[in-house]
């Protein structure tokens, strides 16, 4: 699966009179002219923008993260690309493994656009029970399942042009066959968006079962081996936010923290639709028998028709869903940090958009109702270098964190944690800034309660009107008296978990000159800073 495999089917594609590029009616994307990356064109890791803690391709497009799967030692990370240019188009799976969830390996792509359409989202498992018969030598095959989406049936109006396919690895995720009998789902027929197969095995009823997003609602269906299909039921259309098309579902069970009960968590993500514009995840929480999803009583009232619960608040992650067969019951998520509102025009060179960090998730209940919890992975720490701790102070003046950290040649790999108490008269937050006066600023507004992450002034926001009209806002959800911040930012972006992963805001910026100088700084009123922590963070890519 080499370069020029790559290119002979590109080559192939456009004889077939595939549209390069251009994503058509049923797809948010962008229609933007495509920008070719050069053949001879290889990541140093070490171009302007490029996340030193975060996977990005090496060269050319992706969006969604694809197929996450824990099989032989590995977590597999495929991710939506188009590696001949930066901008969406006939999508392949890429690929990348890691060890330890920080760490990545990039490798060959995994899945090509074949003559059924582009590779659209999907998920992987490992089929230990061997039930598609695609295992060999006794062990089990990978099995990933996705949405082909035909460009060329697209034109024909019948809206029948989405379909789900498969294909099996039997070498660690390194070389896929696509399955001959694909489609394995074909399209019902005039439904229009019917994709991203989230595949989970349903042990109390010992069934495969995929969730599919399907325009305004999602589908369940089962299958004994993988192929043949029968439709369990669907939900949503009358809960939860409806501002975009349904896309890229997850669904799990999880055990409510501190007790014995276990609920069943659907992911959704929608286009657009989020609270600070665009993209955005959004769940539910609620039961599963193997048939029909019901939400929980008291969760139906926190999302009603119109409301959504946010998995994350800030503006840049889309398509979060869960590693399949992660070790030890956790619960892993990964998300694309970009937004279908600018993710095509974003300034980057040979490759565009970048994955969210890692994240642990976990379900808990409070008086308000349950609610899910993200944190970063705790593999992360190992990226530390050099720490500081913040002593208790009043925050009368600004705390030059450059300074305390021995001020670094760049602040762009930096983790931060801190406390401050709720009732704090104005705002406390992180500036991240540059010689040109270029500032990113996120924090919390204790006035307003509520947490912010402004980027309007912090750089380069030219190439969309969508990208940074305003500060992005989040509710404070927690209500213990201290609001804790736990922050990362990495050269273009800014990752918050505030009060223990209750409220998260992922943004991305591009400032015309890497940041420099970090402080933290108090406004409108006194507020007192708890305690804290700085770290220096080494880079994935050295
Ligand atoms: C979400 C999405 C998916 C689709 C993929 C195409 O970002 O639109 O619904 O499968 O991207 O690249």
């Amino acid at each position: 699966m080499t370069k020029q495999n790559n290119l002979l089917k590109m080559a192939l594609l456009m004889a077939l009179g595939l549209q390069l590029a251009a994503c058509g009616g049923s797809e948010p994307n962008a229609m933007t002219e495509p920008e070719p990356v050069s053949p001879t064109a290889t990541a140093t890791y070490t171009e302007p923008h490029r996340p030193q803690f975060h996977h990005s391709p090496p060269i050319g497009w992706t969006n969604d993260p694809n197929g996450m799967v824990y099989f032989d030692g590995e977590y597999h990370l495929f991710y939506q690309h188009y590696p001949d240019s930066t901008v969406w188009g006939p999508m392949h799976w890429g690929h990348a493994v890691s060890k330890d969830l920080v760490h990545w390996e990039n490798l060959p792509i995994a899945l090509f656009p074949d003559s059924l359409g582009y590779i659209f989202s999907g998920s992987a498992v490992v089929d230990t029970k061997n039930s598609t018969g695609f295992g060999k030598n006794g062990q089990p095959p990978l099995v990933a399942m996705f949405t082909l989406h035909d460009m060329k049936r697209e034109k024909d109006g019948t809206n029948s042009h989405e379909s789900q396919g498969i294909a099996y690895s039997n070498d660690r995720g390194r070389t896929w066959t696509m399955y001959e009998g694909n489609p394995v789902m074909p399209n019902p027929g005039g439904v229009k968006d019917i994709r991203d197969p989230k595949l989970i095995w349903h042990e109390a009823t010992k069934q495969w079962v995929v969730t599919l997003a399907v325009g305004d609602h999602i589908e369940f269906w089962a299958a004994p081996d993988l192929k043949k299909w029968t439709k369990l039921s669907e939900f949503g259309k009358t809960y939860g936010g409806h501002g975009g098309v349904w896309e890229c579902p997850d669904l799990f069970p999880m055990t409510v923290a501190g007790t014995s009960e276990t609920k069943w968590v659907l992911i959704v993500n929608i286009n657009p639709g989020g609270p600070n514009g665009g993209s955005v995840g959004q769940y539910f929480v609620g039961d599963f028998d193997g048939k029909t999803y019901t939400l929980d009583p008291s969760f139906a009232k926190q999302v009603p028709l119109g409301t959504g619960a946010w998995m994350d608040w800030g503006k840049d992650n889309y398509a979060a869903v869960t590693w399949s067969d992660a070790p030890d019951g956790r619960r892993l998520l990964i998300g694309w940090m970009s937004n279908w509102e600018y993710a095509n025009k974003v300034p980057t060179g040979i490759w565009r958009n970048a994955m969210t960090l890692v994240r642990s998730m976990s379900l808990a209940k409070n008086a308000k109702g349950y609610y899910l919890v993200a944190e970063p992975v705790q593999e992360q720490q190992a990226l530390r270098t050099m720490f500081v701790g913040l002593e208790k102070m009043e925050l009368t003046a600004p705390v030059d964190l450059t300074a305390k950290l021995g001020a670094p040649t760049t602040l762009s790999e930096m983790e931060l944690e801190f406390e401050l108490p709720k009732d704090a008269a104005g705002s406390v937050g992180v500036e991240l800034s540059n010689a040109k006066g270029e500032t990113y600023r996120i924090g919390y507004d204790a006035k307003a309660k509520q947490f912010f992450s402004d980027r309007t002034k912090s750089g380069d926001s030219s190439f969309s009107e969508k990208f940074a009209p305003k500060a992005s806002t989040a509710p404070r959800f927690a209500d213990g008296n201290t609001v804790k911040m736990h922050l990362f930012f990495d050269v273009a972006s800014a990752e918050l978990f505030a009060d223990g992963g209750s409220t998260v805001m992922t943004e991305i910026f591009f400032p015309t000159e890497d940041f420099t100088q970090a402080k933290l700084f108090a406004e409108g009123g006194k507020a007192t800073l708890t305690g804290g922590k700085v770290h220096q963070l080494k880079g994935i890519w050295e």
